[in-house]
């Protein structure tokens, strides 16, 4: 595991993240316990993966509470990052939601404090200098971004020198790449999200695949009927050079992830210890030119002809 530091701040970070979205029950699957995601965490820092990131949103304050049970012993070990959720925007909600999220991670402070989604109502200023007085009290190390576009990314810059801006980057969800250029010049880091495409290129999903009602894979583009075929080819290279490097195509998909310019961190969700391991060791080995062209060309084909959407959720 190689550590980057994030954009501006002091922080240190793994360049494999632990998504926490996972301990909800938008992803891991009832015959879980408590106890088995715990255990995901733990052995998650035995691998050498200290970013962990969760939201209030994420099973409406489980995950968080599941963090901060994981936390018990290990909170120095960790860089914690959590989110502020849409709509709380002015300073009273932020600084109620960072109370709660303190009290459900049970810690007294949080590294990360990312603002989740832009504000429809252009009030990202005032929901970054919120968190940048959290910063002031010792509550918040560094304030985040997550989706902001271009100008709002500007505009928070304007506020407070924000650590990063977490983005959605996989092989076949390259829309924001444009905006990396900006980040790295201005010492931003990408916290790149769904580097998996939520599984679709894991291999594992084809078009007979139900996923279970309030899996959020529902509403998940990748697995709509008339994207799946297209993002499929893209699974069907990352197999090709999986098969010639002995790993697998989850593997591929988060080493390209991870090796791309401007990237910090590759936030990955693993629901289970097997994926855990597999998903620490994808920047074990490297590609060559060869398989970089493969998997570009594929990736290209792919945003040429699927359908695009505005987010990876189509609700
Ligand atoms: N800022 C934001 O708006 C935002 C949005 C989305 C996500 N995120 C963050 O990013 C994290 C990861 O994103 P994500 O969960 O959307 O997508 P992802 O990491 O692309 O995909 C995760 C899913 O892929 C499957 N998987 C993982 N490793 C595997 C392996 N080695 N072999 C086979 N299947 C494997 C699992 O599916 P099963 O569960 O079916 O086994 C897992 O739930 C989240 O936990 C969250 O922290 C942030």
């Amino acid at each position: 595991m190689r550590y980057n530091k994030l954009g501006s701040s002091d922080l240190i970070v793994s360049e494999i993240a632990l998504g926490c979205a996972q301990f909800s029950s938008q992803f891991i699957k009832t015959s879980k316990t408590e106890a088995d995601m715990i255990a995901i965490m733990h052995h998650a820092l035995d691998l050498g993966i200290t970013l962990w990131d969760t939201a209030p949103l994420y099973g409406d304050g489980y995950s968080e509470t599941v963090v901060g049970k994981a936390l018990k012993g290990r909170r120095d070990r960790v860089v914690l990052a959590t989110k502020v959720s849409q709509g709380y925007t002015v300073p009273e909600q932020v600084w109620e939601s960072c109370e709660q999220s303190l009290r459900r991670l049970n810690t007294d402070y949080i590294d990360l404090l990312q603002v989740h989604w832009p504000s429809a109502k252009e009030e990202n200023y005032m929901t970054v200098a919120a968190i940048a007085k959290l910063v002031k009290e010792g509550k918040v190390r560094a304030v985040g971004v997550s989706n902001f576009n271009l100008a709002q990314t500007e505009e928070a810059l304007c506020v407070f020198p924000i650590a990063s801006n977490q983005l959605p980057y996989a092989l076949v969800w390259r829309y924001e790449e444009p905006l990396f250029e900006y980040c790295g010049r201005n010492k931003v880091g990408v916290l790149a999200y769904s580097p998996l495409g939520e599984g679709i290129l894991t291999g594992r999903y084809d078009q007979t695949t139900i996923f279970p009602p309030g899996d959020v894979r529902n509403q998940c583009v990748f697995f709509k009927p008339e994207v799946m075929p297209h993002a499929l080819q893209v699974t069907a290279a990352a197999k090709q050079v999986a098969e010639k490097h002995n790993v697998t195509p989850a593997q591929v998909a988060i080493n390209w992830v991870t090796r791309r310019p401007h990237i910090t961190s590759a936030i990955v969700g693993s629901s289970s210890l097997a994926q855990l391991a597999q998903n620490a060791a994808a920047v074990d080995w490297d590609m060559d030119d060869e398989d970089r062209a493969l998997l570009q060309a594929a990736s290209e084909a792919y945003h040429a002809s699927a359908p695009r959407f505005a987010h990876m959720w189509d609700t």
